[in-house]
This record gives C-alpha cells, sequence and structure tokens, in this order.
C-alpha cells in the first residue's frame, strides 16, 4: 500500500500542536528515578497547579495527584510556580541502636524544588526522596518576610491510586483509636458503614470524615503491594486518608477542636508522606524507608537504653481476672505478689517485670473523662513496697518496669512529668509503660488559654506534642518507653531510641477481656505485619499458654467464664515472637502457666535485638514466615503463622550460612491441632539442616511454628 505524506505528516503535526498547547498551557515535567530505576516519580506544573505521579515498574501507581496547603494567611495550590530545581544521589549506611536489622543501608535519589506563589510571592519547597522501596516527600516552609505563625486549614495531598484495589484499613475519626481489627475491602468501599458490616458496628457519634488511618495497605491486580503512611510526625498533626467512594484518597489532617489542622511557624516541614512500594506484600515489611525519612539519634550515649524480655503483674488483672488494678482484697501490686515474680522472672533470667496497679489514683473513674481520681506516678500505693521490692529486684538482676496509666489525664500527667521520671532513675525502673485510655471520640480534655474545657482527638497535634514531650523527658531521665494507647509510630525510634515500643493497635489485652466472638481473630496477626507493623515495633504481648478456661467472671467469683478462648495455638504464640518485632518483649502469661512446659524455652532464648531479618514468604491476611538472625550469636530464629485456614509452606533454607549444619529445634502444632482442637499442645522436635535445604511448615487452622537455628558445633 502506498504510504501518503499526509498519513506521515498528520500525527507529527497534531503531536506539534499539543506540544505547543502544553507550552502554552505552562506544563512543565520533572523527574526523579530510584538508585535501581525501579521507582520513578513525575511531578508536574499544570498550569500553576503541582501534581504528582508514581511509576514502579514503569507501571503508574499514582497518578495526577495535586500537591499544595491552605493556610489562614496564605495558599499553595492553584497559582504556583516551578522556580527552580535541585537533584542529587545519596548513599550512606547506618547502625541502629536496635532493631529488626543492624545495618540500614540509606540510598536515594533527592529532589527538591522551589515554589513561589504567583500572587504574593510567598515561597514554598517540595522535597522528595525516591528509595528502591519507595517515595517520600514533604512540603517545606522556609523562613521569608510576611510569614511567621500561621495556621495550616488544609493539606491538599492527594494519592490518586491507579487501580481500585483490594485494600487493609482501620477507621479514623473513630472510638477506640488505632484498637481495631482490619477490615478488607475495595478502596471505593471504604466507609464506616462498610467497616460496621465487616467488623464491628461503629455506632456512636460520626464525627469527621470518612477516613482510615495509616499505615494504609493495598494490594494491586498485578501483586504489587503499596503502603501510604507518614515519617517523622513532628509538631504537626496526624495524617489520615480520606475516602470518598472512588480509588482515590487524599490527605486529611486531625483538627484540632477549633477545626484548625496544625498550629505553626516558619521556617517548618511537614511530615514525610512515605510509599511504600513492593513487587508483593512480602516486600513490605522489609522497607527501611520510614526510618531512612527520620532524623539520626539526637541521645548521643544510649549504653542506658536496653532491649530484652520481661514478664507482668498484667495478665491476672486484663485476661484471667483475678485480680485488679485498684485496692481491695484483690489488688495484685501486693509486695508479696510482686516478690514472687521477681523470683520467677529471676530463675528464667528476665530483664524486667511490669507491674501495673502499683501507683495511686485507680479506685475512682479513672477512664476516661478526666475528672475522676487523678493517677499519682511518684506516690506508690500503701500496698507496694516500694524500697523493699526495688532493692529485691536490683539483688535479683530484675528491674521493675514503671506503669503510668493516664486515663488521658493530660495536664495531671504533665504537671508530674519531672518528678515521675526522677523517680524512676531513683529507683532502678529504666522502662516504662504509658496508657491513655479513652475509648471515646475527639475526648481529651485540654484547657485552653482562657481557662476553657476543649476535647481534643487522640492524634491531633496536641497529642503529638504530649507524646513527645514525654519520650524528651524519660530520655532526660535514662528512661525508655513502652506506650499504649500511643500516637502511631512514624520511624521516630531512630531519632529518640529510648522509644522502644508502642502498642497502636489491637493486642492481646483483647484476647484477655473480650469474648471468643469478638475478640481477635486468626487472620489478626497475618494482618498486622503488611499494615500496622510497617511502621514496627509492637507491644503485642504474645506467649499466652493456657488459651482455654483462663477467664475467671470476677475476681469474687472464681468460675470460669467459658466464653473466652484465644484464636491461637501456643505454636503461634511462640512464633509471633518473631514475626511481631519489638526490642522489648512480654512473656505476658502468669509464671505458672510457664512451669513445667518445655515449649517455655523458646521465649527464654528467642532474642530481641537482631542482626538481620528476612521475610521468606506472606500474603496479607493469610499467613507470613519471617527469619530473623541473632545479633549476638550466629543463630537464626523463624516465626510462620497461618489465619484460620491450615496449609504447608514449603521454605529453602537459603538464608543460613553455607559450610555450617544447623541444629534445628522446631516448636510446632499437632497435625490434628489448631487453634480449635489441641491449642495446647505442642510438639518439640529435633532436626538438622544446611544452607539451600528444604523444608514443609505444616500449620493447622490458626496454628504456626518456630524454630531456633543454632550452628552444630
Ligand atoms: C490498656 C493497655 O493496653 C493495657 O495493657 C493496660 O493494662 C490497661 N490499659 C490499663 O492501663
Ligand atoms: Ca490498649
Amino acid at each position: 500500500m502506498e504510504i501518503r505524506k499526509k498519513d506521515i505528516l498528520a500525527p507529527i503535526l497534531s503531536m506539534l500542536v499539543l506540544m505547543i498547547f502544553m507550552s502554552c498551557m505552562g506544563d512543565r515535567l520533572i523527574n526523579a528515578r530510584s538508585p535501581d530505576g525501579s521507582i520513578t516519580l513525575e511531578l508536574r506544573d499544570q498550569d500553576g497547579m503541582i501534581t504528582y505521579s508514581v511509576f514502579k515498574n514503569d507501571k503508574v501507581i499514582i497518578e495526577n495527584s495535586i500537591l499544595g496547603m491552605k493556610t489562614d494567611q496564605f495558599d499553595f495550590f492553584d497559582n504556583v510556580k516551578i522556580i527552580d530545581k535541585e537533584s542529587r544521589t545519596h548513599k550512606e549506611t547506618w547502625t541502629q541502636v536496635w532493631g529488626e536489622q543492624k545495618e540500614v543501608v540509606d540510598n536515594h535519589e533527592e529532589l527538591f524544588v522551589r515554589l513561589i506563589s504567583n500572587e504574593n510571592s510567598h515561597k514554598m519547597n517540595l522535597r522528595f526522596k525516591v528509595f528502591n522501596d519507595g517515595v517520600g516527600f514533604r512540603y517545606e516552609i522556609p523562613e521569608q518576610d510576611g510569614i511567621a505563625s500561621f495556621n495550616i486549614l488544609d493539606e491538599l495531598t492527594e494519592f490518586n491510586l491507579a487501580e481500585d484495589s483490594p485494600s487493609w484499613w482501620i477507621p479514623a475519626y473513630a472510638y477506640r483509636r488505632y484498637e481495631f481489627l482490619y477490615a478488607n475491602s475495595l478502596i471505593s468501599e471504604i466507609s464506616r458503614d462498610k467497616f460496621s458490616e465487616l467488623v464491628e458496628n461503629l455506632n456512636g457519634p460520626r464525627i469527621g470524615p470518612e477516613a482510615v488511618q495509616t499505615p494504609f495497605t493495598i494490594q494491586r491486580e498485578d501483586g504489587i503491594a503499596v503502603a501510604i503512611h507518614e515519617a517523622n510526625l513532628t509538631n504537626y498533626s496526624s495524617m489520615t486518608l480520606k475516602a470518598n467512594g472512588t480509588k482515590n484518597m487524599e490527605c486529611d489532617l486531625m483538627p484540632w477542636s477549633d477545626g484548625v489542622k496544625v498550629r505553626t511557624q516558619a521556617p517548618m516541614n511537614t511530615p514525610w508522606r512515605t510509599l511504600i512500594i513492593g513487587e508483593s506484600a512480602a516486600d513490605l515489611p522489609l522497607s527501611t524507608l520510614t526510618l531512612n525519612l527520620n532524623e539520626p539519634n539526637k541521645l548521643g550515649d544510649t549504653d542506658w537504653i536496653k532491649p530484652g524480655k520481661y514478664i507482668g503483674l498484667w495478665w491476672e488483672m486484663i485476661g484471667t481476672n483475678q485480680s485488679t488494678w485498684g485496692s481491695g482484697p484483690h489488688h495484685g501490686a501486693r509486695t508479696e505478689r510482686v516478690l514472687e515474680y521477681i523470683d520467677f522472672g529471676a530463675k528464667y533470667g528476665f530483664d524486667g517485670l511490669l507491674v501495673e496497679g502499683w501507683n495511686t489514683g485507680w479506685d475512682e473513674n479513672w477512664c476516661c473523662t478526666g475528672e475522676g481520681e487523678s493517677f499519682g506516678f511518684y506516690e506508690p500505693h500503701p500496698d507496694f513496697d516500694n524500697k523493699l521490692i526495688a532493692e529485691y529486684a536490683w539483688k535479683n538482676a530484675m528491674r521493675i518496669i514503671g506503669h503510668h496509666e493516664t486515663g488521658t489525664q493530660i495536664d495531671n500527667y504533665e504537671d508530674q512529668l519531672d518528678s515521675a521520671f526522677a523517680y524512676c532513675n531513683r529507683n532502678g525502673i529504666r522502662v516504662v509503660k504509658t496508657g491513655y485510655v479513652n475509648d471515646g471520640s475527639q475526648n481529651i480534655k485540654r484547657i485552653d488559654e482562657n481557662g476553657n474545657v476543649q476535647k481534643e482527638w487522640h492524634h491531633g497535634q496536641y497529642m503529638v506534642e504530649h507524646f513527645r514531650k514525654v519520650l524528651e523527658t524519660a530520655a532526660k531521665y535514662e528512661v525508655s518507653v513502652v506506650v499504649h494507647e500511643p500516637i502511631k509510630d512514624t520511624g521516630i525510634r531512630r531519632t529518640y531510641p529510648n522509644m522502644l515500643s508502642r502498642e497502636g493497635a489491637r493486642g492481646q489485652e483483647f484476647n484477655g477481656f473480650m469474648p471468643i466472638d469478638v475478640n481477635n481473630k486468626p487472620d489478626h496477626t497475618t494482618i498486622l505485619p503488611f499494615t500496622r507493623l510497617l511502621s514496627s515495633p509492637m507491644d503485642y504481648t504474645s506467649g499466652i499458654f493456657n488459651l482455654k478456661d483462663y477467664r475467671y467472671k470476677s475476681p469474687d467469683d472464681r468460675t470460669i467464664d467459658t466464653k473466652h478462648h484465644i484464636p491461637s495455638t501456643i505454636a503461634k504464640e511462640l512464633a509471633h515472637y518473631v514475626v511481631i518485632y519489638a526490642p522489648v518483649q512480654m512473656a505476658a502469661d502468669l509464671p505458672e502457666n510457664y512451669k513445667g512446659n518445655p515449649a517455655f524455652q523458646f521465649i527464654l532464648d528467642v532474642p530481641t535485638d537482631w542482626q538481620e531479618t528476612r521475610i521468606l514468604n506472606g500474603e496479607i491476611g493469610k499467613y507470613i514466615t519471617t527469619v530473623r538472625k541473632d545479633r549476638d550469636s550466629e543463630d537464626w530464629y523463624l516465626g510462620s503463622i497461618t489465619n484460620g485456614d491450615s496449609r504447608t509452606i514449603e521454605i529453602d533454607m537459603s538464608f543460613l550460612e553455607p559450610g555450617k549444619k544447623y541444629d534445628a529445634t522446631i516448636y510446632k502444632d499437632p497435625k490434628d491441632g489448631g487453634w480449635k482442637t489441641k491449642p495446647e499442645e505442642v510438639i518439640i522436635e529435633s532436626m538438622v539442616f544446611n544452607k539451600g535445604d528444604t523444608y514443609n511448615i505444616e500449620l493447622p487452622s490458626g496454628g504456626g511454628q518456630a524454630i531456633r537455628f543454632s550452628p552444630n558445633r
């Protein structure tokens, strides 16, 4: 066929017209690429509006999403110009004080873009970092004439996902902070109604928009998994993601009670908005992007910060229901009971003993209005002989882990902060568990500048700043913290390594006090590694051995409440110590439930500080197998868990070192076991493995498997 000139010229001409048109529109495109070339960021100035897109392996993941900010004094939104840009490559390796891996590589391409508002010449910068495991970006308002203190009314960042994918999420603006089971739905289906249908009924006042907490995880048709989160949440309010019935999400900042999102002043940087991107879901948990986007250790000497394992005078209140936090005949934190726990802990080499209910304030309405009895944070309860206990613990090489339940009486806690942590320092307490129980939406009492009572959200700027104040005060007294009902983790542990662990999800406690129909489901801990744990670590408090018939009706009525049954197995509880990372891990059950059980040996052996971590396999909400190498020996540990389905997973021992034989001690469920049938039966077996051997992990419904590998000497 003859090719006519017109056929060739037509597309060229139309392309030219389009290019001329686009340049008239002021379109400008800037690119940045990850060091391995797999992730690309595209920034576009579309006639005064700045948008970004993100690609993985040349597939669009986030498309044309708006960047911008509205404040009470200026906007950066639709009348903005790019002035210039700078790019640089960064590569560095840094060492963690403790962690899932000792060395962290920070290798990224940085793109720094200066913007100016056409309206009033105000300046704002955008900084992007493109890593092999995702992208982080933030807004920076530099010091400049005409901008001092200002209020952010809205951050306009969009996350327009390219596909309406399955997603795993917990609701924001809901009454129980982050303590929910996860919903799994399409992005476009996200709503409180959907959550009520899939997970639990969200009654109560529906304040705030339909939104989810982060990390928020999706998995696409092609297997690529993406988690949206933030890094270095400092002097800002936390980001939730607003849903609107489509596949597009939008940044939604938790407001102050007066509706302002953030109170700030120039110069300032927002937290990093992050996209962790993996070829598959199993890539996500290894991401180091969140840590790399935080500032290096600020504390200098960190010798006083110690990972380790602890037991607790705790489950007997929250789990077995035989004791109380408050005064009375069943008060748990009595001197003689505490000394018994110390004896047990010392015998088995535990580092710490958590004692809850050791102080005053538990007797009247400690939760949640802030109107009840005030907690004292340096006044032991008369049943708790502080001096004697401190000496006894010291003699037995144990430390008491302090407990500061605040009931969200923030002023009461802040008034005592220095004295509270000075008390810890004096009494050999080097870790404190804090708590902020308040099961209400927007219910944290704050007295404003005029003496009026305001009610704040748990995740707003007021609380972000409170949590930081506590962390800094604790560091001043060489105390580390484990925070319950915390603000979500955004990698702050890099800057403050005394930020050891936190809850911030539904933990084991729900299995303690909730009956079987509403406690944690067998899939819960197979979702956490791909969602909440991406911000790691978590004080899940594993290690319950007495999984059935453990709870009394009340401390007075010692008949068993048969409605309680933990949907787990002992082998799965052991595997959690490897799967769910934390530098301090609790053996949560009562001493009497460990005595004489050979499976307890795994809890005694398993380290809490690692040289290296690998995820051998995993699918969100189905299963995961994690292996970690001890920081202080040549030993490897494996944890594998499944949801309610039984399955066989073939693994390849490629992680072991060549030329070495490893003795493996295997803790597994019986073949016909599982959470329903034989949850408390564990089979302990020995095997020998070399690098490259294959092995079938058999997991019955709700079960798990834990293995210790030691080089054969
Ligand atoms: C909730 C915490 O998560 C739990 O661990 C603690 O025992 C209670 N609050 C009481 O402080
Ligand atoms: Ca809690």
